[in-house]
């Protein structure tokens, strides 16, 4: 029991309350990890069993667990990593610290903690990069199952311009992927991603094999970045003389498509975009991580807005990302939204972060809305976790204000309580 809130399309404005549905005393019946009933919390609760366990989180707000887009797990000791821009930030701190993955312990120590960072800030799914190293991802998804997460994830496939420590080969690139993939991919909730890092540091035989693997397994997410930065461009045109432009590249081999998440996607040009949007394909939107490194503004609205519009996704990109927050996340999109000259109505923003992630990861039929029959995957969220919101709240009319509020000063301690199909997920996470 609360205010539940869930979207069913794009929010316009503001004043756009067809786009959401919302609950004053609202109600969600849970059943074997499922939403099997919502709505006005009486008509909800005469749908309940005698036996039903009442939880009431009067007067939180309950919405669908936030979607991260794009993450790093072996990055949680890379954020706060002082003074470079993206290239001499991989070498000097990530990739240095993506080689202690090798070690299996380390991964799933890391990984345990990355879960549990998440799940504080009301994440639920995230789609995570992992290290080159196959046992960083057999960590990552031991568990992301053991707690009956639905995420996406994939080891990175690496084969040049990086350190001997952090690279595979086309063969051992590819043969790791496809055994993960048997492993991993549909074992509970989870979903494997192709991986392979970026241009620069996949050789052509590499991007071949990433190519392979999506022919093989039509079903798959495949991730990778592109035009993040003016140095990274610049490089990528030198390693692919041949290419008409950075997207071009991923095009040749047949790697755009509509589950291919390509990260940042900044300075992208009008033929690129369009690229992008024929194909189906989805631009990640990563603010912490486009403001930290100095890589640039993403043109949300533009990309939105335009004749043939990208599909959009938003994401923490940590450890590039400064926060695993996606209410943290927002607030800086907004910010990147206003520099480009225009304002991020707060439906939108929270349409982006639940249905609107989804539905870019094609997960909607699943999580992201409070719809019957999807995962119960929640978040339940309290406007006055800290003094200066609950002071601020006094003088917060609207549901639109609120939402505002949350993404502008809310973090984890907004957060009070998060359900993973169906269970508490953050009440039990033991310090
Ligand atoms: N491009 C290639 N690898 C990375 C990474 O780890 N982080 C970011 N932000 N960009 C990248
Ligand atoms: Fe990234």
């Amino acid at each position: 029991r609360g205010r539940t809130l869930t979207f069913l399309r794009w929010p316009d404005s503001t004043d756009d309350h067809a786009a959401y549905r919302y609950e004053e005393d609202g109600g969600l019946l849970l059943r074997g990890g499922k939403i099997i009933a919502a709505g006005a919390y009486a008509d909800v609760a005469s749908q309940a069993g005698e036996g039903a366990e009442k939880i009431d989180h009067r007067p939180h707000l309950v919405l669908p667990g936030f979607i991260d887009a794009h993450a790093h797990f072996p990055q949680m000791q890379v954020i706060a990593s002082y003074g470079a821009e993206l290239l001499d930030w991989l070498n000097k701190y990530t990739f240095p610290e993506e080689t202690k993955f090798r070690n299996a312990q380390h991964g799933r120590h890391i990984a345990r903690l990355f879960l549990d960072e998440t799940v504080r800030h009301g994440t639920t799914t995230v789609a995570a990069y992992c290290s080159v190293h196959k046992q960083s991802a057999e960590a990552f998804f031991e568990e992301s199952h053991a707690r009956n997460m639905l995420n996406i994830a994939g080891k990175v496939m690496m084969d040049r311009n990086a350190p001997e420590g952090v690279l595979d080969t086309p063969q051992s690139g590819y043969d790791d992927s496809k055994a993960l993939i048997a492993e991993w991919h549909g074992k509970g909730r989870q979903h494997y991603a192709i991986t392979p890092r970026f241009a620069i540091t996949s050789s052509p035989e590499q991007l071949e094999m990433a190519s392979a693997l999506m022919r093989e397994h039509p079903d798959l997410h495949m991730q990778t970045h592109l035009s993040e930065n003016h140095a990274e461009i610049a490089f990528t045109q030198e390693l692919y003389p041949w290419s008409k432009d950075y997207t071009d590249i991923y095009e040749r081999y047949g790697l755009l498509g509509k589950q291919s998440l390509f990260g940042h996607c900044i300075h992208l040009s009008e033929r690129e975009a369009d690229a992008l949007s024929d194909s189906g394909s989805v631009a990640v939107f990563c603010p912490t991580s486009n403001l930290f490194l100095g890589s640039g503004l993403f043109d949300y609205q533009r990309y939105r807005r335009r004749e043939k519009p990208l599909r959009i996704a938003t994401a923490t990109d940590v450890g590039g990302g400064t926060n695993y927050s996606m209410l943290r996340t927002m607030d800086e999109g907004y910010k990147v939204v206003a520099l480009n000259g225009e304002k991020l109505n707060p439906f939108a923003s929270f349409w982006q972060m639940t249905r609107g992630n989804a539905e870019a990861l094609s997960i909607a039929d699943k999580v992201g809305t409070l719809d019957v029959g999807t995962d119960a995957d929640i978040v339940v969220l309290d406007s006055r976790a800290t003094p200066g919101m609950r002071l601020r709240m006094e003088t917060v009319e609207t549901l639109a204000e609120e939402l505002f509020l949350l993404q502008t000063l809310g973090d984890d301690r907004a957060v009070r309580e998060v359900y993973v199909a169906g269970k508490p997920a953050k009440s039990v996470i033991v310090a």
